[in-house]
């Protein structure tokens, strides 16, 4: 069966710089707080009107033109998000109406964090069995708009930006270039430690107001919890994309980890033995951007160099769900 690979990346972030001392106009936090806690100095926020499908379509023709594709080799859409602009139809659609594509599968998937490895996975299945050529995936996230930017949601809030990332998975020619596997994973007994629980199709109406005075519209998250879990299994799903391969963590070029906290992602490669050339990081300038983390990161590290052609690349995320999963690719 023929592999897949991915022919272009691009992201974009929208304009607005808010710091981490502009939060503390906003709640009781101090830059000092965010930056020992997290590494995050500053995140995106978008203006009034913008959602995720805008903040995607921008980082898509970003990776149509890194592929030096046009729109019309494009068969199919994944889009991954956890802030959709609307409950429905999917964020997909406005991206496909935004692009200008003409009908095609366009699929809307739901995996937070690990959205962006799982979108790449079905991408590469799609590819390798030849139901497409061209697939387009889409992470973006508009966090700012849903955070309760009050002391009361300080813990989260401070953790969220805004921004997107997008790649185009086509046919490989070789191995020299490709998606070599991708391993995904999903527990949902701790589905509450990271969740937001309203509105809510199990209670009628789904939004009360007393739902809203009581902030149940916005992310509850049990910070120690998910930080457990994710110092576990992010090291463990990367060593598992490195063996199937039968490669070593010597063999690696750069990882690639979700942007959620760097203590989470400085935890990983010290229990991974690996330096800091071989990972790349700019939750700092970012925040959390979820879906959009992975692409982000990796489109960043692509332009500094850090990612060069054949060099053998993991990306690996965790997140709400709880979902992990990694990918290991030559670029
Ligand atoms: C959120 C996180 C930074 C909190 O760090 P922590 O060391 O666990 O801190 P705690 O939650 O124990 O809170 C410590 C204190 O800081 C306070 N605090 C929380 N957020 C704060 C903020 N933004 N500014 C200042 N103080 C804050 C808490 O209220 C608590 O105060 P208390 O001791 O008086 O109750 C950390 O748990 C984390 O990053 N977890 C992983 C989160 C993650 O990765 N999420 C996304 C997954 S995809």
């Amino acid at each position: 069966m023929r592999r897949s690979r991915i022919l272009g990346i691009g992201s974009h972030v929208p304009p607005r710089v808010v710091t981490n001392h502009e939060l503390a106009q906003l709640m009781e936090t101090t830059d000092e707080w965010i930056v020992e806690r997290t590494g995050i100095r500053e995140r995106r926020w978008v203006d009034e009107g913008v959602g995720s499908s805008d903040l995607g379509a921008e980082a898509a023709r970003k990776a149509l033109a890194a592929a030096g594709l046009g729109l019309e080799r494009i068969q199919m859409v994944i889009f991954a998000t956890l802030s959709p602009d609307h409950d429905f139809p999917g964020t997909g659609v406005f991206l496909q109406r935004k692009l200008g594509l003409p009908p095609m599968p366009v699929l809307d998937i739901r995996q937070q964090c690990t959205g962006f490895v799982y979108g790449l996975s079905i991408a590469d299945q799609f590819v390798r069995t030849g139901m497409v050529d061209h697939v387009l995936l889409v992470g973006a996230e508009v966090h700012s708009t849903g955070l309760d930017k009050t002391t009361r949601g300080r813990d989260v809030a401070v953790l969220f930006g805004d921004g997107a990332g997008a790649a185009v998975i086509g046919p490989a020619d070789s191995d020299e270039h490709a998606i070599l596997s991708t391993h995904l994973y999903a527990d949902g007994t701790s589905a509450e430690d990271l969740w937001v629980s309203h509105p809510s199709s199990r209670q009628h109406p789904r939004l009360t107001v007393q739902d809203v005075e009581e902030g149940k519209h916005y992310p509850q998250m049990k910070g120690r919890q998910v930080f457990k879990h994710a110092v576990t299994r992010m090291p463990e799903v990367i060593l598992e994309a490195l063996k199937a391969n039968g490669q070593t963590l010597a063999d690696l070029g750069c990882l690639i980890p979700h942007q959620a906290n760097l203590r989470t992602n400085e935890f990983v490669q010290k229990a991974l033995g690996l330096p800091d050339e071989k990972v790349h990081n700019n939750i700092d300038r970012y925040g959390n951007t979820t879906a959009a983390t992975i692409p982000l990161c990796l489109d960043e590290a692509i332009q500094a160099g850090k990612v060069k052609s054949g060099d053998l690349v993991c990306l690996a995320a965790f997140g709400a769900g709880f979902t992990w999963g990694s990918a290991l690719l030559r670029w």
